[in-house]
């Protein structure tokens, strides 16, 4: 990547000197949105799917959308040109805007802040491919509309925090029995030969890469299915996924410090990550 440029409400600039005001109603309150795409090889991937999923976040808490979905991909592909193309991780961020008064209630007339920027998206790890990732659960104390990208992501970060320190890839959250997604990423199992992931509802986001993964996989003629999974049916899965932007499909064999998934990256994770690279290089189905 050379220089790293973000975008700031219209202008571009250093990602140094990138600033927002400290009454930013997204610094203050975490009163905005935001999405996470991927670009490989200076094409962003599934960008209508981010660009619907961001319209859709604004207007589940009411915020006007500064852009229409052509505008949207006009900016993410500048923003994919100025920085140099290539594999990167777009960020997009876009918040209810700035007001003094420090109000909770909508401040009159405030324009929504709209920041953007990009990081390098490294490869996936060889070694998690090889070997598979290691996950911990913990208890979901999310709110109540987890289908909403808000940058309210404290829970996910305490969540996140616990599983580095033990040694994991990602936290899986866990509401009563039910395994509803990771703390970034969605979860999927293969259980008695389908594959099982949670269905949309308000405690889990719509994971594009869930969506695109959906796709494939019924196109290749799998058995999949959209339904609740609970934690005693994942300690026994034959095999456990994460999906993500940024880990694209990964495998999971250890669990709460067990071995999980069968132990070893599976054969329908091989073909769903296969899949996954060919709809990658658009030699995919479409759609
Ligand atoms: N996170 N669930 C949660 C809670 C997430 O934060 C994410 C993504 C996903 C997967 O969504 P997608 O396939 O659209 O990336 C599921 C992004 C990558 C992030 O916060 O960085």
């Amino acid at each position: 990547m050379s220089q790293a440029i973000a975008h700031v409400n219209g202008a571009w600039l250093p990602l140094a000197d990138a600033r927002v005001s400290v009454l930013d109603r997204g610094l203050l309150f975490a009163d905005g949105v935001y999405e996470v795409l991927a670009a490989y090889g200076g094409r962003p991937f599934a960008l209508d799917g981010h660009v619907r999923r961001l319209a859709r976040s604004l207007r589940e808490i009411a915020i006007r959308d500064p852009h229409t979905a052509a505008g949207w991909e006009r900016l993410v592909q500048e923003l994919v040109d100025r920085n140099g193309g290539g594999d990167l991780s777009v960020y997009l961020q876009v918040t209810r805007g700035t007001d003094v008064s420090r109000t909770a209630a909508f401040p009159e007339g405030a324009r929504p802040t709209v920041i953007g920027f990009c990081q390098p998206l490294p490869p996936a790890s060889p070694a998690a491919l090889a070997d598979g990732v290691a996950v911990v659960t913990r208890p979901d104390v999310r709110w109540g509309r987890c289908d909403i990208k808000s940058v309210g992501l404290l829970p996910n970060v305490m969540a996140i925090q616990h599983a580095r320190e033990h040694g994991c890839n990602e936290a899986l959250f866990v509401r009563g029995d039910r395994v509803t997604e990771g703390a970034s990423s969605n979860v999927f199992a293969v259980l008695d030969g389908a594959v099982v992931t949670p269905p949309l509802s308000h405690e889990i986001l719509p994971g594009v890469t869930r969506e695109v993964l959906l796709r494939l996989l019924r196109a290749d003629g799998q058995d999949v299915r959209e339904r609740d999974l609970n934690l005693s049916e994942l300690l026994h899965a034959q095999e456990i996924w994460l999906a993500s932007t940024v880990r694209e499909v990964l495998p999971v064999t250890r669990l709460d410090g067990e071995p999980a998934g069968g132990g070893r990256p599976g054969p329908r994770w091989k073909r769903a990550w296969e899949l996954f690279q060919k709809e990658k290089k658009g030699l995919g189905a479409g759609g």
